[in-house]
């Protein structure tokens, strides 16, 4: 079978190196002759039948630019499709044959599917049912386990690592206890790794639960120190020893059904009771997802982009494209969504931040 159209779409939350991946993908098929619709707004493109047809001149200069030209969505999930006017959260539908007649009517021969976890696991819905698709991992998360590296993660960081540096200037000036709160979900990746490189003392992460008695402790032993303020990086998924998470809000129909944040505001309060120190709080949120894309994104997003399209011509579908070492493979998308990937509370990373002094307000590690 000669491939000669394909679609391509972004779906879920949006994440820097999303329009890196379009253009990668499209130089690529067009310079093998190959047409490219790219649906918009995620799988709600394929059930609406609303795309633009991708040339070379609406992807230059994308390569750069944050967010992703397509659109996105994460309530658009065909298979328990909640959106009016198709739907609504109390009547939801299973639009998936809408989603094969559009692929069909419009001749795509294949799919590029680009998304986290939770647009992966429709994808592979989807496989099933007899659609070629390849998947290509995003999230700013960094966990899903058939990959070393998402794309969206490394700009996620910097921005994380950032905000940690430049709260010291607060914290150490007005001997506050500061909390940056970091994005990451159920894995804490950013929160870790922002720790590290940005300096902070107390790191909270959802794989090591804290007890706020060892929390306080580690603060009073920084001020027996003469440290009159401290930086805790608390991911949005922390969760204490009794396994509670923050949860902001519960969406029915999304892909991320649960929606996580609040958790400094929490912690803040605890310390300011329990010690005589001024607690406050930075919720980084979106702006973890905004903006320019680090070099390592683009490229990482590039590789990926033009190996989807590899995979096509080779006719390799039901992959998923993924980074090993500084290698592009691929992995069959139904083993990439079938593991998250966390962080290892006895792994090589914790080790390094406890050396370097840092608590997790954990009673067993330290
Ligand atoms: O998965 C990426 C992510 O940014 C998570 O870190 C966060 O929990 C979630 O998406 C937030 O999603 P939304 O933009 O729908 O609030």
């Amino acid at each position: 079978m000669s491939i000669a159209r394909i679609g391509i779409l972004t779906a879920g939350g949006d994440c820097p190196g999303l329009n890196a991946v379009v253009r990668a993908a499209t130089k690529h098929a067009l310079k093998n002759n190959i047409e490219v619709f790219g649906f918009k707004n995620g799988f709600d493109g394929l059930v609406k039948n609303q795309y633009i047809i991708l040339d070379d001149k609406i992807v230059s200069g994308i390569l750069t630019r944050g967010g992703t030209i397509l659109g996105t969505s994460n309530l658009a999930n065909p298979f328990n499709y909640t959106l009016p006017p198709l739907a609504s959260p109390e009547e939801p539908k299973d639009l998936s044959s809408m989603v094969l007649h559009t692929l069909k009517t419009n001749r795509i021969d294949a799919l590029v599917a680009i998304g986290g976890d939770g647009t992966l696991s429709m994808a592979s819905k989807f496989i099933d049912m007899g659609v070629k698709i390849i998947g290509v991992p995003k999230t700013i998360d960094n966990d899903l386990s058939a990959t070393d590296f998402t794309f969206g993660f490394d700009s996620a960081l910097a921005v994380a690592s950032e905000a940690v540096d430049r709260i010291h200037t607060t914290a150490e000036s007005h001997h506050r206890v500061m909390i940056v709160e970091t994005m990451g979900r159920y894995a804490g990746w950013i929160a870790l790794r922002s720790c590290i490189a940005g300096g902070g003392d107390i790191c909270l992460i959802p794989e090591i639960p804290y007890n706020i008695n060892v929390v306080a402790k580690a603060i009073e032993d920084r001020q027996r120190k003469g440290k009159t303020f401290s930086i805790i990086v608390a991911a949005e998924g922390a969760v204490d020893e009794s396994g509670k998470m923050a949860v902001q809000k519960k969406v029915e129909g999304s892909t991320d059904p649960i929606r996580l944040g609040g958790i400094s505001g929490i912690i803040a309060a605890q310390i300011e009771k329990m010690l005589n120190v001024e607690c406050r709080v930075v919720v980084l949120g979106h702006l973890q997802r905004g903006g320019t894309p680090t070099a390592f994104d683009r490229w990482l997003a590039t590789r990926f982009g033009a190996k989807a399209v590899d995979l096509i011509l080779k006719e390799d579908f039901g992959n998923m494209v993924a980074l090993r070492g500084t290698d592009i493979v691929s992995v069959p998308i139904k083993e990439a969504v079938s593991k998250l990937k966390k962080v290892d509370p006895n792994g090589q990373e914790v080790k390094t931040a406890l050396e370097v002094g840092t608590s997790f307000g954990s009673p067993t590690l330290g």
